[in-house]
């Protein structure tokens, strides 16, 4: 299976400009690991964002095409699922728990004052701030990851310091 440099299954696939020839090698090389398992999307996609840190637009029509799919459902796979990316990820990325459990526990404050505390690194691309829906350490509210790493029981002050630290 060979993949061309857009899909002709996406109407706005002949608007994106041509992948870069790296790109294409790189979406091939996966689809040819991966592309015959049984529902070869999610672990394509896992493939590619590991590869890369993201899975790029120019990737979304590659990736149809490669598993006879249209450009509307890989693209509706990514953005549906928080833990894809369609851009590079910030130098450090902070995954703030917003789900229930870290909510009743300040989770909403924790979020607010991150974002504000941290605007202009986040702005400088220094600093990422993603929401996540529970990171399994409901009883140790609130959480978040830094970087995969999780730390719990948090508070502004302690948010801080491990930025701080992670510089
Ligand atoms: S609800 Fe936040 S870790 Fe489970």
């Amino acid at each position: 299976m060979t993949l061309a440099s857009t899909s002709s299954n996406s109407p706005s696939a002949s608007r994106l400009a041509a992948p870069p020839q790296a790109l294409t090698e790189i979406v091939q090389s996966v689809l040819d690991h991966l592309g015959q398992l049984p529902g070869a999307l999610m672990p394509v996609l896992h493939a590619l964002q590991n590869q890369l840190g993201h899975v790029p637009k120019e990737a979304v029509p590659l990736i149809a095409e490669g598993l006879n799919l249209s450009s509307a459902e890989v693209h509706g796979v990514v953005s549906y699922y928080h833990h894809f990316r369609s851009e590079p990820a910030a130098q450090t990325v902070v995954q703030i728990c917003r789900a229930e459990a870290c909510q009743a526990m300040g989770s909403e404050a924790l979020w607010a004052h991150a974002c504000s505390a941290h605007a202009k690194a986040a702005a400088q691309g220094q600093v990422g701030f993603e929401a996540v829906y529970c990171l399994g350490l409901c009883a140790s509210s609130p959480a978040m990851a830094v970087n995969g790493r999780v730390y719990a029981r948090l508070t502004p002050a302690r948010l801080d310091q491990i930025l701080e630290a992670s510089k």
